[in-house]
């Protein structure tokens, strides 16, 4: 597995959703292995500033931008701004996610709207930025989508979410083929039960819940953030040069399970 110190230097990260647990610990992982780091969220800017310290002591370039992925225009921007700084980003982590309970039956037309257009289609706007950047610069690079197992497997209460995380590994698949021959590798990572950010803060508040996940998943254990960014650092290994649209499964089991089985 890809852990290694260098292994990443001079290569540039763009990370959306830059302030969330998993896309921190991301952060992390790929400035430690040299990574210049960009990161964007639509938190301010002083939510920022604990982890771009951090991110400095390693030595390496980093910025944070105030953006909302939902809008095309400020994607577009904030590509820019980095291209401008730390030069056109080649490692590609669509990130940012919201998540809202409602059931199909009770779901309001906005809030559909919204998780879409923040999970699906935020997505597409940041890799097909930056995907545009690098085939006009004619440089290689790497998409990391993160995903979801719910992509595959239906829940009650979050229709949109299971609806966006399917719509982004099919659009992980499409990119991933057409983009395979300027050497622009395009993978997911798909956690499952996660003990940080979206599940990890309905955990914290209903412990009882967290118990349940420990002992629905296989391994009999919750994935952690830091868990998920090793599996991302290893996409962006530079020798792993033949990777393309796959999935990274990573939810202990859950998916193997059959109900009375
Ligand atoms: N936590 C889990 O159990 C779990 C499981 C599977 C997949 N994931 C995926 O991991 C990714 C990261 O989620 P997390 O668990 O770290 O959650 P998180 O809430 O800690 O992080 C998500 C970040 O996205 C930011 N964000 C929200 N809307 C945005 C927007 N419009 N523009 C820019 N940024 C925005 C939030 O401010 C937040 O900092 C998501 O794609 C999520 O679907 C999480």
């Amino acid at each position: 597995m890809a852990t290694s110190a260098g292994m990443l230097d001079g290569r540039v990260a763009i990370i959306s959703g830059g302030l969330g647990d998993i896309g921190r610990a991301i952060a992390r992982a790929l400035a430690q292995a040299g990574a210049r780091v960009a990161l964007g969220d639509v938190r301010p800017s002083a939510d920022a500033s604990d982890l771009l310290a951090e991110l400095r002591t390693l030595g390496r370039g980093t910025r944070y931008d105030r953006v909302d992925v939902a809008d095309a225009d400020a994607v577009e921007a904030w590509i820019g701004a980095v291209a401008g700084d730390l030069g056109v980003p080649d490692l590609i982590i669509p990130n940012a996610a919201i998540v809202a309970l409602a059931d199909a039956r009770t779901i309001t037309a906005a809030s559909w709207s919204e998780q879409l257009r923040i999970d699906l289609d935020g997505c597409f706007h940041l890799a097909q930025g930056c995907a545009k950047r690098l085939l006009a610069a004619k440089t290689s690079g790497r998409i990391v989508f993160i995903g979801s197992w719910a992509a595959d497997r239906p829940h009650r209460h979050i229709p949109a979410y299971c609806v966006a995380k399917a719509g982004v590994r099919m659009l992980m698949k499409c990119l991933a083929l057409e983009l395979a021959d300027a050497d622009i590798l395009v993978n997911e990572v798909a956690p499952g039960y996660v003990d940080a950010g979206l599940s990890g803060r309905i955990f914290a508040a209903e412990p009882a819940k967290r118990a349940v996940a420990e002992a629905v998943v296989p391994v009999r254990r919750l994935i952690t953030a830091d868990e998920v960014a090793h599996h991302v650092l290893a996409l962006c290994d530079p020798c792993d040069r033949h990777r393309t649209g796959t999935v990274t499964l990573v939810d202990g089991g859950l998916s193997l399970l059959t109900p009375g089985n």
